[in-house]
């Protein structure tokens, strides 16, 4: 591609995805107008690669005495300046768990409230049937959604309610040092959704929605995303896929931030990562790389995906943005 035709379409891209993203999420309702410039700058000037990686990550901002330390809430001692240099070298760091006690605890917070995004869903849907209800088992309530025909249901998670033990998980010593560290910023956005995906037949425009194609994304200057697996997931149930080291660099045909073929992606690249994982599996990817969720073929995934991103951008109000010491 020429690089007149690239920078035409660039621009035609950022804007675009500016005023969808801005609509879509509501953005000026939680931020200010100048988010909306804000936003296009980044979609522009930090879909280049070289930019981005400028920002590169801050081993000093480390507390020193959290360095090694053992944690509540997880099941093994955790390294913090290994995980942000596996995630600066690969874009993704190892898989860890978290203690059962709290994998139950935030599949119980995750289920509970009903603010699920309809937006992408058939809008003749109530909100309530969504919602899992009273003495209704997780697998009753999956069958439910299944028959109702709804192959992904998000909602996010309100971080402002400061007794929920994922609040505990997020605000950690141990994230927010790996944060503060990745970003080289103590100022940070948070954004916390949970996900239901489900296995039935999806049309390739369902699967678009779902994000189940290869792609990249820019929401921030930087930022980096935290899964965790709230039921097991193997080959089957739809185990998230990233393409190691496109964070750093993405070869010519994947710089536009757009959709990818399989073929496309295994034609460019050498391998990808899957991440399999029993229950309480978490582990840390930088989505500017590129990844896509595989869409169920049997069974269910249950996830949560938290986002922190640098500098302030709030995507729905129940984010949060905190200035860290
Ligand atoms: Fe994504």
């Amino acid at each position: 591609m020429n690089t007149t035709i690239f920078f035409s379409k660039l621009f035609l891209d950022a804007c675009r995805d500016t005023y969808k993203v801005y609509n879509y999420f509501g953005l000026r309702k939680n931020n200010n107008f100048f988010v909306f410039i804000k936003i296009f700058m980044i979609k522009f000037f930090y879909a280049f690669g070289k930019l981005r990686n400028l920002i590169k990550p801050n081993f000093d901002i480390v507390d020193k005495n959290k360095e090694n330390s053992k944690s509540l809430i997880f099941n093994e001692e955790i390294n913090l300046i290994n995980q942000v240099k596996q995630l600066d070298y690969y874009g993704y760091s190892n898989t860890h768990f978290l203690k059962d006690e709290v994998v139950n605890d935030i599949l119980k917070e995750s289920l509970e409230f009903d603010n699920f995004d309809v937006k992408k869903l058939k809008t003749d849907l109530d909100k309530k049937d969504l919602a899992i209800y009273e003495n209704e088992s997780l697998d009753v309530y999956i069958k439910r959604l299944n028959s109702l025909g709804i192959s992904r249901l998000t909602k996010t998670i309100n971080l402002n309610n400061n007794n929920l033990t994922l609040n505990r998980i997020i605000f950690s010593d141990e994230i927010i040092n790996i944060a503060k560290s990745y970003l080289n910023t103590n100022k940070i956005s948070i954004n916390a959704t949970f996900f239901i995906s489900n296995s039935i037949e999806t049309s390739e425009k369902e699967k678009y929605k779902n994000a189940q194609y290869f792609h990249w994304d820019n929401d921030f200057t930087k930022f980096f995303k935290l899964y965790i697996y709230l039921n097991d997931v193997d080959l089957d149930n739809g185990p998230h896929i990233f393409v190691p080291g496109t964070h750093k660099s993405k070869k010519k045909e994947n710089r536009l931030c757009r959709l990818f073929s399989d073929e496309n992606i295994n034609q460019n690249y050498k391998e990808t990562k899957t991440f399999l994982g029993k229950k309480g599996t978490f582990f840390f990817v930088d989505s500017y790389g590129i990844h896509k969720g595989l869409a169920p073929k049997k069974n269910y995934r249950l996830m949560l995906n938290i986002h922190f991103g640098r500098g302030k951008i709030l995507y729905s109000s129940n984010d949060r943005f905190v200035e860290f010491n």
